[in-house]
């Protein structure tokens, strides 16, 4: 099996990469402005003819596209960008995909749920309503995937690792420097660790899984919840964390106050269930110190 990752140079991508060359699984990857020593070549995926001839070269078995411009406050006032990558972009990814016969899968998000409190957790039945534009253009993407012929679309929730940037790097190094931190706990999601996602698009590459997954953590919890667990696990004190309203964070674009999802059909499906944070913590603190 021949995988194909746009984003390699992101965190899931490189979580991928990793798994993928430990299991002598033929991986290229590419990133977008930050090469790594994962990635193979530059891809900007809003140009339609750079990634359909790139594709056409490398013409994989798999593509799976991690590329998003996903910080969602920007998302609110970069319209054109967001949209551009999230849902254009992900057109000319799921067609170039297609013109090879690529399986292409798509990582989606939680955030395309509305997050009512009594609704969660969502199943993949349950009907979508986007709150932010991010989410909007993540939904339009998942449309856009339904292109090519052979199709999955995943939706992670707050995602993460050690291997490059994301809410838990930050929050380590904020702790490492002594610093009290103001987190939210009226954002409940189901946070998903990054080797995980990375094996299950392999998994599913692999067995030809096609369709819609929920693919998030199995435990939900509020933000805040999240990173006194991470702070008691990863040896920090936890009173440095502290609970803030979203209100009184003032983040630009609104964010569901619940969309832990229910991922029961693709663990089903892998016959294994994702780790929960305690456990994840554990390892990524074992990792960091090795
Ligand atoms: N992180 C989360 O908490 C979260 C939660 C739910 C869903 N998701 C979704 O999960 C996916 C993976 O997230 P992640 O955390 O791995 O993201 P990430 O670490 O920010 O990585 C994003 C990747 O996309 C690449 N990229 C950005 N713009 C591009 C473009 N125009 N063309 C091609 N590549 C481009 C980046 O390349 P460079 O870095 O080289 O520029 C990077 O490799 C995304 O689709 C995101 O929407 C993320």
């Amino acid at each position: 099996m021949d995988v194909f990752v746009i984003g390699g140079s992101g965190l899931v991508g490189s979580n991928i990469v990793d798994l993928a060359t430990k299991r002598d699984v033929t991986v290229q990857a590419t990133y977008h402005r930050s090469p790594t020593d994962r990635t193979d070549m530059q891809l900007d995926k809003t140009n339609a003819e750079r990634t359909a001839s790139v594709l056409r070269d490398v013409d994989p078995d798999v593509v799976v596209d991690t590329a998003a411009f996903h910080a969602v406050d920007d998302c609110e006032n970069e319209r054109t960008r967001a949209w551009a990558v999230n849902a254009a972009g992900t057109r000319n990814a799921a067609v170039a995909a297609d013109n090879v016969d690529a399986h292409y899968i798509y990582l989606s998000t939680d955030y395309v749920f509305p997050g009512a409190p009594a609704e969660a957790p969502y199943t993949e039945d349950d009907p979508v309503s986007p709150l932010n534009y991010y989410a909007r253009t993540k939904y339009a993407g998942e449309q856009a995937a339904q292109i090519a012929a052979t199709a999955t679309v995943l939706r992670p929730s707050v995602i993460y690792g050690i291997t490059s940037d994301n809410f838990v790097t930050w929050a380590l190094n904020e702790l490492d420097a002594g610093n009290e931190l103001d987190i939210v706990d009226d954002q409940v999601s189901t946070p998903t660790y990054a080797p995980d996602l990375a094996d299950a698009c392999l998994e599913i590459a692999e067995r030809d899984l096609t369709g819609l997954y929920h693919a998030a953590g199995p435990k939900n919890l509020s933000r805040y919840e999240f990173t006194v667990t991470l702070a008691e696990v990863c040896g920090y004190d936890p009173g440095l964390v502290s609970p803030i309203s979203t209100e009184a964070l003032g983040q630009e674009a609104p964010r569901p106050a619940d969309s832990s999802l229910d991922s029961s059909r693709l663990y089903e499906a892998l016959d294994y269930t994702f780790t929960r944070p305690r456990q994840a913590f554990q390892k990524l603190h074992n990792d960091r110190n090795n």
